[in-house]
């Protein structure tokens, strides 16, 4: 099986004894406490996970500087976003070596890890304007990450972790919530080598269920790993239980047995287009996958991004060696009336716009919060039957 990045083994920060995940918790009742932010907390889950294997906890500011610059740690390890714990407060931890740090996303905030403290930093605000800059290539307030990095606060609280549980993950989505050590004990049992993973925070319409069956038969690969995010999205975006049914569903009717393994982390979106296509490069690796499919504005949002700046950056930006997965790069996939079926664009040369069904996200909305069905082109209708009922009962609550 493919190697974790950085090591050759993957080193997860969860505490797996229960007899010392009991001690800690005893200990953390003892020690100064930081509630952190949902972005810090998204960040213990995916170490304590082995996603983001071979980090050992929150980074400093010289770390997060030279990752935002050039993906790279003082140490020379190869990132590609800052992996902080920032805190708008840090005067309740002042001078303590150990903390404990309260889950912002669970009712009553319980302790979710253990943090040695190395430093804290005060970020400057031209620190501030580097990192945004360079990790969402804008620093425009509106793009939904560039306000959440910049609304944490200040305080970067840098040391190592051990992670004491998966936040709400387990418990909100037991069937799907898997960390990278399961993941790769499960393909190991599948007898999977070659697996390409599939990144998505939507639903999978057509053209997403085509692009994992394209990969999948070009690659020659055992199997396909979709892997969703499962932490929290910006307004309109559909919530991870109605799209886990949605990809369920979708999977069940429309992919052999045992080619679809379909898994969650948790995580919330970036929306960093590029420098998070990467990362998420990086996190299948650690679960094991040889290939990750980078489709069209994989990561993006609005029009901050060209729509294959998220291919493009791993030709210019990522060091060659620097990881062992592969991109599989696919061009923009719609339902071509000429030939009735889901082709990727750059295939054709004989069509026009009006021979292709496209629709927007917008417009899916609109359809589905008006009770339109979707054309059975652009989604499977069982698939559109799960997305119509989720939207008729937002509607109905306005
Ligand atoms: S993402 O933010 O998680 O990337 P989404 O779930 O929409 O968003 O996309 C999942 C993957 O499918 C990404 O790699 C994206 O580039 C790709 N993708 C989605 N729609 C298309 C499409 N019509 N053509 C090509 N690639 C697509």
């Amino acid at each position: 099986m493919i190697k974790p990045h950085g090591s050759d083994e993957l080193n997860p920060l969860y505490v797996e004894d229960a007899a010392k995940r009991a001690e800690l918790l005893k200990e953390a009742e003892g020690l100064p406490k930081l509630l952190v932010s949902s972005a810090a907390a998204g960040n213990a889950v995916m170490l304590g996970s082995g996603y983001f294997n071979p980090l050992t906890g929150y980074m400093n500011v010289a770390d997060a500087m030279g990752v935002a610059k050039e993906m790279k740690t003082t140490s020379g390890l190869f990132w590609p976003t800052p992996v902080l714990n920032v805190v708008k407060d840090a005067g309740g931890i002042q001078g303590a070596k150990r903390i404990a740090l309260l889950d912002p996303n669970v009712e009553g905030n319980p302790v979710l890890a253990i943090q040695d403290v190395e430093a804290v930093e005060e970020i400057t605000d031209e620190q501030m304007r580097f990192m945004t800059e360079k990790v969402f290539r804008t620093d425009d307030m509106e793009h939904p990450g560039v306000a959440a990095f910049n609304s944490v606060g200040r305080f970067c609280v840098s040391g190592p972790i051990q992670v004491l549980n998966y936040s709400y993950f387990e418990k909100e989505f037991p069937e799907t919530f898997r960390t990278a050590v399961h993941i790769r004990k499960r393909m190991q049992e599948f007898g999977w080598e070659k697996v390409v993973a599939f990144q998505t925070r939507n639903p999978m319409h057509r053209a997403h269920e085509e692009l994992c069956r394209m990969a999948h038969e070009a690659l020659g690969t055992d199997g396909i790993l979709i892997h969703m995010l499962l932490g929290k999205l910006k307004k309109g975006d559909i919530p991870a239980d109605v799209r886990d049914a949605a990809i369920r569903k979708m999977a069940e009717l429309y992919f052999p047995p045992n080619t679809v393994y379909i898994t969650g982390y948790g995580f919330d979106m970036l929306y960093a287009g590029p420098r998070e296509a990467v990362l998420h490069a990086v996190f299948r690796q650690n679960c094991g996958c040889t290939h990750l499919i980078v489709g069209r504005d994989h990561a993006g949002v609005g029009s901050y991004y060209g729509p294959f700046d998220a291919q493009s950056i791993f030709h210019e930006e990522v060091p060659e060696g620097a990881l062992e997965i592969q991109i599989f790069e696919a061009d923009h996939t719609a339902w071509s009336k000429k030939l009735k079926k889901v082709v990727m664009m750059r295939t054709v040369d004989d069509h026009t716009k009006d021979d292709w069904i496209f629709l927007s996200g917008t417009k899916v909305r609109i359809m589905l919060s008006n009770g339109e069905s979707l054309p059975e082109e652009f989604s499977r209708p069982e698939v559109a039957q799960i997305l119509m009922e989720y939207y008729q009962s937002e509607a109905a609550k306005e």
